[in-house]
């Protein structure tokens, strides 16, 4: 039984397996709509979440399956005190595979090893978010092309972003990529990622403060959100929250072909107007996350796929 993590819990051959039956599934969707029909999929929500949640929930209907679980701890025995190994165990009864997503680092990592079923990691505190990772490398690839030979941008709460951990470690794996890491000095990217992944792989990369100064360079520019609800005191989000705003004025330094990425929600670090710019390329990875999801369903429940 596979669990999902981290992305290194995939290889880059297991990685593009996944990516490769995903641009598949966008393709010819119907082929897919029944290998599911006997499943069911629990999304234990401990922590708020729109996308990841509900593309889980549309990937698992998408496949024939039918799903269940809770969106908040609040409303599940969470609130009685309920440990995630013994919630875990109770749900393996009646599901075959699980999306979490908890406020503490590790909480899905728990649930796994008491777990009967599949358990995917839909982001874990400020650590990692491995599902929202494949969605960007679908995206990236699907307009790009290609994973290899590229420079990518990451813009804002490189601290407490787990979108960007996640991201960053699965991208050293490829060939000539490298990174401008773009934050405010008191949100740099953690030191275990700096010293343990960038370092330590020999990628190159520079840590600037100001957008204008990194986006003519730029292939992607990954946009992230302050992350509020990771922060100690309100001040100092408040001091924070609109240190980065993209408009149409700094896009006109970058690249004709660099396109935006945003794991989203969005809250004010890229302005509306930035929307109908055809490199804003952030509704799409919104969609290519539910054939990410469905193409990683599909691979941890080991389902037969069709020729
Ligand atoms: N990208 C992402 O994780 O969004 P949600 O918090 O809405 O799930």
């Amino acid at each position: 039984m596979r669990h999902l993590m981290s992305p290194l819990d995939l290889s880059t051959e297991e990685l593009e397996k996944i990516l490769d039956l995903a641009s598949d599934i966008e393709k010819d969707p119907k082929k897919y709509a029944h290998l599911c029909d006997d499943k069911r999929l629990a999304t234990l929500f401990y922590e708020p979440s729109t996308r990841t949640r509900l593309s889980f929930e549309a990937a698992m209907m998408n496949l024939g399956g039918k799903v269940l679980g809770f969106s908040s701890a609040d409303s599940s025995s969470a609130s009685k005190g309920e440990s995630v190994a013994d919630t875990i165990r109770v749900v393996s009864c009646y599901a075959d595979i699980c999306a979490m997503r908890h406020p503490k680092e590790g909480a899905p990592l728990v649930a796994s090893l008491a777990s009967n079923i599949p358990v995917i990691n839909a982001g874990d505190g400020g650590h990692q978010h491995p599902t929202q990772t494949l969605t960007d490398l679908l995206t990236i690839r699907s307009l790009h092309g290609r994973l290899d030979n590229l420079t990518i941008g990451l813009c804002g709460d490189l601290k407490f972003g787990r979108t960007v951990h996640s991201l960053i470690e699965a991208l050293v794996r490829y060939k000539n990529v490298r990174f401008i890491l773009i934050s405010p000095e008191e949100l740099r990217i953690p030191s275990y990622i700096r010293e343990d992944v960038l370092k330590r792989n020999n990628i190159e990369f520079q840590e600037v403060e100001r957008l204008e100064e990194a986006i003519p360079a730029l292939d992607i520019l990954y946009m992230t959100r302050v992350q509020k609800e990771r922060f100690f005191n309100e001040e100092d989000y408040v001091r924070m929250k609109d240190f980065y705003i993209l408009d149409k004025a700094k896009l006109e330094l970058a690249k004709e072909d660099m396109y935006i990425l945003h794991p989203l929600p969005r809250v004010n670090e890229i302005a509306v107007e930035v929307d109908s710019d055809p490199r804003a390329a952030y509704f799409k990875q919104v969609q290519y996350g539910v054939y990410v999801r469905m193409a990683l369903i599909l691979t941890l429940l080991e389902v037969e796929l069709p020729c």
